[in-house]
């Protein structure tokens, strides 16, 4: 048999698909899992969203189209940042991608050679990791601690930085933890940044979802930092579009056309009635999604009231995304145990803080993109077995 490319053992994977393939094993065999690992929304999406790509279907777009974008959703999403962010991005900063994902690693390996530092969040989204190993660069974690509501300091990213960084990942609203960036902290962020020629990388896909009055800030809106600033958004989220596979982003004029190179090289564009879709998405109605946000948010009181409940375990306030990420050092076991024992013998899929690095250790993630009858009905299985276990 001949052998496979030894770059790929720098390539690493998303737990999460991994988990979700076990759980569905254990169904298979008749045991009823609860899914609270899988990150996507449980609803569907909005019907005039679906209308819009059927539409575009029956009229023809089922072309190849240009690789950047189409121009209506390029303008849209432009307009989208404009107002969102309070920052002015122009059209042709926007190029669109099948889902958000592909600008980790096309910002990435568009910028990144061997020997680079790139600083990312640790716990945080692993394709970052996996995408800086991949382009050969050296990643630094930035740890996100539970002490600061899983966010960090100025200084811990001041100490992270070196002549070798070339490019920092932030992520607000975040996964896995639910911590979010403040205006406060991004400017002191902007300011370290500032001393530094290195580029940004912002994946705000949850931007939308902030609970309890937490408001979005981007660090492209500080410091003139938007001219190097790769600025992350997508529709997977917000408007529970996981499957569809639309992302996009506003990207600094000397990445715009290495990136649009980087997608003619992989994917050629994206499906042209899934970006009439993405149109449809920012200018149509909000009610599907508000009630979507409203849902969420009583979930999040829900899971993580009950959360605290459990013997060996405490959990934050999630400001942001749908996640909870509990700490269960109090059980006395590895995360990576409690994460697998509630999947086999209380049927909970859940992931273990480590599904995003090192420094998750102790922690485990909730999606509570799940129904409020599956959620109490988690909550009460997770608690028969650990008070067995702290027993
Ligand atoms: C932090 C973060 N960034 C990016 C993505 C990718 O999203 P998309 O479905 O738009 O590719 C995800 C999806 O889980 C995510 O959690």
């Amino acid at each position: 048999m001949p052998k496979l490319a030894t770059a790929l053992e720098r390539l690493g994977t998303e737990t999460a698909f991994e988990v979700l393939a076990r759980a569905k094993a254990l169904e298979a065999t008749g045991k009823r899992v609860i899914h609270l690992e899988i990150g996507e929304p449980d609803f569907d999406t909005a019907p005039h969203i679906v209308e819009a790509a059927a539409k575009a279907l029956r009229d023809g777009q089922t072309h190849y189209c240009p690789a950047p974008g189409i121009p209506a959703l390029r303008e849209a999403a432009a307009n989208h940042l404009t107002a969102h962010r309070g920052i002015d991005v122009h059209p042709d900063s926007i190029v669109v991608t099948p889902g958000a994902k592909p600008f980790l690693f096309f910002g990435i390996l568009a910028t990144c050679n061997p020997g680079d530092e790139v600083i990312y969040p640790n716990p945080g989204f692993p394709i970052y990791e996996s995408a800086i190993k991949w382009a050969g660069a050296t990643p630094v974690p930035l740890p996100l601690t539970e002490e600061t509501d899983f966010a960090f300091t100025a200084e811990d990213l001041k100490s992270r930085m070196s002549s070798k960084t070339k490019m920092v990942i932030l992520n607000s609203p975040a996964n896995p933890t639910g911590g979010y960036i403040s205006k406060q902290l991004n400017a002191e962020v902007a300011a370290v940044l500032a001393d530094h020629d290195c580029w940004i990388l912002s994946d705000e896909v949850y931007s939308e979802m902030l609970w309890g009055g937490a408001e979005h800030d981007t660090i492209a809106g500080h410091q003139g930092l938007q001219d190097r600033t790769i600025l992350l958004d997508g529709f997977s989220k917000t408007f529970a579009m996981t499957g569809w596979r639309l992302g996009y982003a506003s990207l600094p004029e000397p990445l715009r056309e290495p990136i649009t190179r980087l997608i003619i090289n992989s994917v050629s564009c994206t499906a042209p009635a899934t970006q009439l879709a993405g149109v449809a998405a920012l200018a149509g109605p909000r009610t599907e999604i508000d009630a979507m946000m409203a849902e969420f948010d009583r979930r999040r009181v829900a899971v993580v009231e009950g959360l605290n409940s459990l013997p060996g375990v405490t959990c934050r306030d999630p400001k942001g995304a749908f996640y909870a990420f509990p700490n269960v050092k109090g059980t006395g076991q590895d995360s990576r145990v409690v994460a697998d024992r509630l999947l086999q013998e209380a049927g909970v899929a859940v992931l273990s803080g480590t599904a995003f690095g090192d420094y998750g250790d102790g922690y485990l993630r909730l999606s509570y993109a799940n129904s409020m009858e599956n959620i109490q009905e988690a909550i009460e299985a997770m608690r028969g077995l650990l008070e067995a276990m702290t027993a």
